[in-house]
């Protein structure tokens, strides 16, 4: 069995996650989590509140906005045209793949966001067949992966189940602008379920249909790149560049982020700030091999003018964990164009500019005794432009009946006073999907030791801290063992379990990942003292009843275990 299908088998068996509608033979890229990976999943999503919004709260705000979107927001975002990945089938039967997918799997080349007919080249050249039963390929086309519905009973008004929580934000600006009082910059963080209709879902939580983003737009202004990166001054991350790529390193480097920004490596200081936290957050998770890989232009969104993405190493393989990208102003631009909102706003300078304007000048007179044909035709021509583009017609003599337009218009320029300016703030996008996080950590954290899974969670993201059980099933054990629970659950995630032997309660929560159990056994009624068992070293040691909360305070202080174990002798 794989690393990763053996994950997906104790996931299954100990309510981490499994297939939803499963009696129904389950649909591919659809999971429930269950009791135990809802847990986690919290922890998860708490860890990323702190590091991405409570640390940042002076400048972080969240929203929830809904899934389902009009078909015109996602229109203006370029989402309905471009939000597409290729495909192709087998003309014999006439089974669906994803065509960079299945290049990059037989002939090891990455071919992601090759044109259609880049791709159709590769497959002829290669001569790549159907890797299910070997038949010819017919042509690749786009897949658009949005989830259509129709919003209301009238037929024709679409809407789509967002594909990513950014344009409810992005709609919303103005608004969550004005009630946070019209400061730069401004993240607008989102938590909440997206729906993209993959084509060939896999790998448990790793590909999914419908999934969790927990994401930021961040709004600053492109001219004030004051950046907070103090926190930061010793951060080192690992990056594999895209000029590095294009020469075939395949491995990245260590940097100080410092270096990576003074260097303009990373295109906007907002972003190594962003990149520096989920480095950091990523960490907490338990990951330690992580690093963020540039993606190549045409490898890029079309909405994006830079992006790394956060890759993870887990048992050998890689995988993105986050995206970020550095979106200009092309969403609150393409938005303010298509919906006839100003979603711009304005920046009152320190003192008033004196700036030079170019302004057009129509000579009335002329233009007049040309008829009103002619004028109705030189104001549909002419005056829609900007005044550049008015200069650049007039310089290279453009004409309308002949007459060139230099006859009626000239530009000039003119000094105005100006106390401030309108702008289309920049975004950058930090943006993570909640269950990669929740299966990487397990993946990350599952170990085997004697035949045995222990799964050797981060003490902040396991599902509980603390179990409790009377070794055996007694009644004054029990009354016991119910007894300590009840101190110990004001102070811990505490979780308490008297059924099965002892053994198998010990493996059911090495299993889900419980760093410490408590254990009740007859020794506690003479002398008040319980065991303590670590997880991961399955080592116990005893502790007197009223120094059972001051023990594990230690513990989750990050004392050592064997340590207190000598402290207690
Ligand atoms: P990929 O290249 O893996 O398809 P993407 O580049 O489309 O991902 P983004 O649009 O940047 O991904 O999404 C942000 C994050 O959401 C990813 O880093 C990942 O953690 C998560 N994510 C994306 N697609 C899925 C999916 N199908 N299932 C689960 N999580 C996903
Ligand atoms: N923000 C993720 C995407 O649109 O792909």
């Amino acid at each position: 069995m794989s690393e990763v299908d053996k994950v997906i088998e104790l996931a299954k068996r100990r309510g981490i996650f499994w297939p939803s509608y499963e009696i129904y033979g389950g649909v591919a890229g659809l999971y429930d989590l269950g009791p135990v990976g809802v847990r986690i999943r919290n922890k998860i999503l708490n860890i990323w509140r702190k590091f991405f919004i409570e640390n940042n709260k002076e400048f972080v705000v969240e929203i929830e906005t809904p899934i389902i979107t009009p078909a015109k927001v996602l229109e203006a975002s370029g989402h309905v045209q471009n939000f597409t990945d290729p495909i192709v089938e087998c003309t014999k039967c006439h089974k669906i793949f994803r065509a960079d997918h299945l290049i990059e799997e037989q002939i090891k080349i990455n071919a992601e966001r090759f044109s259609v007919s880049e791709l159709n080249e590769i497959i002829k050249d290669k001569n790549i067949k159907c890797p299910v039963c070997g038949g010819d390929l017919g042509e690749v086309r786009l897949f658009n992966l949005l989830f259509s519905t129709n919003i209301g009973p009238y037929s024709g008004n679409t809407g789509f189940l967002r594909p990513e929580t950014a344009q409810g934000m992005f709609t919303a600006f103005k608004r969550v602008y004005g009630t946070t009082r019209e400061r730069l910059p401004l993240g607008i963080a989102q938590v909440g379920k997206v729906a993209r209709n993959e084509i060939s879902p896999r790998q448990g939580l790793i590909r999914m249909r419908e999934f969790t983003i927990m994401e930021i737009e961040f709004f600053f202004d492109p001219e004030d790149l004051e950046v907070p990166l103090d926190k930061f001054e010793d951060d080192s991350i690992n990056v594999l560049l895209g000029s590095e790529k294009i020469k075939g390193q395949e491995n990245p480097v260590q940097y100080k982020l410092k270096e990576l920004i003074s260097e303009k490596i990373i295109l906007n200081p907002w972003m190594g700030f962003w990149m520096a936290t989920a480095n950091r957050f990523v960490n907490y998770l338990g990951i330690q091999n992580t690093y963020f890989e540039e993606k190549l232009p045409q490898e890029r969104a079309h909405y994006s003018k830079q992006t790394f993405d956060q890759i993870v190493v887990v048992k050998g393989e890689k995988v993105e964990i986050s995206g970020h990208a550095y979106r200009g102003d092309y969403d609150l631009s393409r938005h303010s164009k298509v919906s006839g909102e100003d979603l711009t706003i304005f920046k009152k300078y320190d003192s008033p500019r004196i700036v030079k304007k170019k302004i057009t000048i129509i000579n009335k007179d002329k233009l007049n005794k040309e008829g009103s044909n002619f004028t109705k035709e030189f104001m549909k021509n002419v005056m829609s432009h900007t005044v550049e583009e008015i200069e650049e017609m007039i310089n290279s003599g453009y004409s309308i009946d002949g007459k060139k337009i230099s006859e009626f218009i000239t530009v000039s320029e003119r000094e105005e006073k100006e106390t401030g300016k309108k702008f289309f703030p920049h975004v950058v996008e930090p943006s993570f999907g909640v269950e990669r996080c929740l299966f990487l950590s397990i993946a990350n954290a599952y170990t085997e030791k004697k035949d045995r899974v222990i799964l050797s969670l981060p003490k902040s993201i396991a599902p509980y801290e603390v179990a409790v059980f009377p070794l055996l099933d007694r009644e004054n054990l029990i009354k016991k063992a119910r007894e300590i629970y009840d101190i110990l659950k004001d102070k811990f995630d505490v979780i308490y379990d008297d059924s099965g032997s002892i053994g198998k309660r010990y493996a059911r929560v090495d299993e889900i990942g419980v760093p410490y159990a408590i254990t009740i056994d007859p020794q506690t009624l003479e002398d008040n003292s319980v065991t303590i068992r670590e997880r991961d070293s399955w080592s116990q040691i005893r502790v007197k009843e009223d120094k059972l909360t001051t023990s594990l305070e230690k513990l989750f202080s990050g004392e050592q275990f064997n340590k207190l174990g000598e402290e207690n002798e």
